[in-house]
């Protein structure tokens, strides 16, 4: 073993060059050559590398984003790819690829590690926190933080205004960073992907609020809600590489259904990708760390096709298809905690 290569694919998180130095240092420690390749899955297809050393990855834990750039590119989408990834691996020199990503960057190491038997370990990433086999991802803790921060400050503007607020965040289709946010943020209802909502019920819900004394709501919806009335918004019809639709909207549809429905001024605010963008939190930043040094671990003991875990406050190695088999949702505790506070 000689030359480690490290990647990072899907949509950007913070704590993604926490794991990028961590790993990088305990390879240079073990005596290997640490890599990036640039851009996702786009790297190893073309052959886009740098070199990567404990200097050139001083001072960027603290930094959000990734340096080695990041792209959807999906290999199983593009005819010839995955031969050229391994190609590429055999004139780089690549004996190891540590792959980090949410479920369609690890789908991909998966079916690598699983079909071409190619050396692989993965790092959990999203700021969705709906990968299986973690407790958690990093930079779903900055995202949370990033949302509840946002909501706590519509609330005065609410309430100077009397308005409703209706605070959109992303999640995709697992309500974590919504239930967090909703609940910390003191949100009078939280809408999740998990449960079908219904426009009829919240309005009511606000109306009671009303009165009994409360001048202003606050309703934090995530982007991936399913309503009994109009069903999911999507911003288009197409797919991505991954089969996946692009969410976005439903909180200027809610704001306008909920005005009509109690007559109340309404208004709404995307968070989008203000949720991953900035510095990382010192839990993403340490998470982030203690994943990178555990997948350089498994890289050098030749353990391969696993991924880096936090299971209670140990980080672990679990097979990698377990992390991608099933999408983490909210379960029947979160449902009726937000239920709980949605009333
Ligand atoms: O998976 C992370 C995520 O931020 C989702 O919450 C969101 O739906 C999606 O990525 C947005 O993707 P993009 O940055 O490609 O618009």
């Amino acid at each position: 073993m000689g030359k480690v290569a490290m990647l990072t694919g899907g949509g950007d998180c913070p704590g993604l060059n926490a794991v990028i130095a961590a790993a990088t240092r305990t390879l240079e420690g073990a005596g290997l050559d640490a890599v990036g390749f640039l851009e996702g899955w786009k790297g190893p297809i073309e052959g886009n590398i740098c070199d990567l050393n404990k200097k050139n990855t001083a001072h960027i834990i603290g930094t959000g984003g990734t340096i080695l750039g990041t792209s959807r590119t999906n290999p199983y989408k593009k005819e010839g790819a995955v031969a050229k990834i391994k190609d590429n691996f055999k004139k780089l020199g690549i004996d190891a690829l540590i792959a980090i990503g949410g479920e369609d960057t690890l789908g991909v190491a998966t079916k690598l590690y699983a079909q071409e038997k190619m050396p692989v370990v993965g790092v959990p990433k999203t700021i969705d926190n709906d990968l299986s086999a973690t407790d958690f991802t990093f930079g779903f803790d900055t995202a949370v933080n990033i949302a509840t921060e946002a909501i706590d400050r519509v609330h005065t503007t609410a309430a100077s205004h009397r308005r409703v607020l209706v605070v959109e965040v992303m999640g995709r289709h697992a309500g974590w960073i919504a239930a967090y946010a909703g609940i910390c943020g003191d949100a009078d209802v939280t809408l999740v992907p998990e449960v079908k909502a219904n426009v009829d019920a919240i309005a009511a819900t606000l109306k009671k609020n009303r009165s009994e004394g409360k001048k202003y709501n606050i309703v934090v919806v995530s982007e991936g809600v399913e309503f009994e009335q109009t069903g999911m918004v999507t911003q288009e019809k197409e797919l991505d590489a991954f089969g996946h639709v692009r969410l976005g909207g439903v909180g200027d549809a809610l704001a306008k259904m909920l005005e009509k429905a109690t007559g109340y001024e309404s208004r709404s605010m995307v968070l989008g990708h203000l949720q991953r963008g900035g510095n990382p939190s010192a839990f993403d930043r340490m998470l982030g760390t203690r994943f990178g040094v555990k997948a350089a671990q498994l890289v050098i003991a030749k353990d391969f096709g696993k991924m880096a875990a936090l299971k209670g406050n140990d980080i672990v190695g679990v097979p990698l298809k377990d992390a991608t088999g099933e999408l983490k949702v909210l379960n029947d505790d979160f449902k009726n905690l937000v239920n709980l506070f949605s009333k």
